[in-house]
């Protein structure tokens, strides 16, 4: 038996429970000791059914990704497999098709806490647009972990203007220190927003969307309308829908002006695809080239931790093994 958090029900929290340790079944799956396992915003829509990738099978153990000890002792980042058995237990099935090793003496809870955010910008950018260092980039909702991670994944990976643009203006005020150039304020009427997105933004090669919604509609018009060569490629990259699941694309964006909308996530980058991008981006993370505002809590205060909302941009990352909580 295993110590791990349960979901019974979409409408309430996982609960920590005691339930059966799960087994391997294929040749290419091995049971890990999970050290740390990040509370992101995929998780939540796993855990509440309203992800595009959920079969409402429950009770379902919760968790996308995080740091296990494989049986021969080795560190490993993995990404759970799509069954209801997620990572958030002391024990885990993993698919080694979907892990990558660890160098030992990393921190289990910075990968855990970096790698779903970081990885949304860093898999975009490398496998769903031909980005050039030198080019102008937009992060549409830079306040949030994602946004904070595209912001100086853009600038590492050689952007040479960086726009972030969100609502809170505390958060906003710190991207400067991340590598920002420029910010912009959504905050009040989205058209006077939207509005001052186009003045600030319109000659970027590329936007790395996480809001979506109105927010996004209300943009796209403004942007390209302004640019001083329309037939200059614009790449819309929706990745997050935190301002809502849709948003009506004005035809004429598509007819005026060289425009492009892509999506990235899983399904439009193959599972072989992320993890070729792993390696490099763990080694980002690990050699501290991209800040990282974590907070970790032992499993078993699941339920608490989920009903209480994370503070200004952490990444909350439960610990759900002996070994890691003795390490903290
Ligand atoms: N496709 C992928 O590979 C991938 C990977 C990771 C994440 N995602 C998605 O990306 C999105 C963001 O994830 P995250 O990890 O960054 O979440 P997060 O840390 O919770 O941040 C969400 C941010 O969105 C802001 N926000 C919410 N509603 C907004 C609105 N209407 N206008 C402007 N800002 C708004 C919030 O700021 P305030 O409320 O303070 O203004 C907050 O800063 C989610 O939809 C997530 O599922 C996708």
């Amino acid at each position: 038996m295993m110590f791990a958090a349960i979901v019974r029900s979409f409408d309430c929290a996982p609960k920590y429970e005691l339930v059966d340790t799960p087994e391997p079944s294929e040749s290419s799956e091995v049971l890990v000791d999970v050290l740390a396992a990040g509370l992101h915003n995929r998780v939540r829509s796993q855990a509440n059914g309203s992800h595009y990738t959920s079969s409402d099978k429950l009770p379902l153990i919760p968790g996308i990704d995080g740091v296990g000890r494989l049986p021969n002792g080795q560190l490993a980042y993995f990404v759970a497999p799509d069954t209801s058995l997620g990572t958030f237990a002391e024990k885990a099935v993993i698919d080694l098709r979907r892990s990558v090793p660890l160098p030992e003496g990393v921190d289990p809870v910075l990968i855990a806490a970096a790698m779903n955010p970081a990885m949304s910008s860093w898999v975009a950018l490398h496998r769903r647009v031909d980005f050039q260092p030198g080019q102008k980039v937009l992060v549409l909702g830079a306040t949030g972990n994602s946004g904070q991670m595209a912001v100086q994944i853009a600038k590492l990976l050689g952007a040479s203007q960086v726009i972030g643009a969100g609502r809170d203006q505390n958060r906003l005020n710190s991207l400067s220190a991340l590598g920002a150039d420029v910010i912009v304020s959504l905050a009040g009427d989205p058209e006077a927003a939207a509005k001052r997105l186009g003045e600030a933004a319109s000659e970027v090669d590329i936007v790395i969307d996480y809001l979506w919604g109105k927010p996004a509609e209300l943009a796209m018009l403004p942007l390209l309308t302004q640019r001083s060569d329309r037939s200059r490629k614009l790449t819309w990259i929706q990745i997050g829908s935190v301002a809502g699941p849709t948003a009506a694309v004005p035809s004429a964006a598509l007819r005026s002006a060289n425009f492009q909308l892509v999506g990235s996530g899983q399904g439009s980058v193959s599972t072989a695809g992320y993890v070729a991008e792993f390696p490099a981006l763990i080694d980002a993370i690990s050699a501290g080239k991209l800040q990282v505002n974590s907070v970790s809590f032992p499993l078993s205060q699941v339920e608490e931790v989920w009903n209480a909302p994370a503070g200004m941009g952490e990444r909350v990352v439960f610990i759900p093994s002996v070994e890691t909580e003795r390490a903290l």
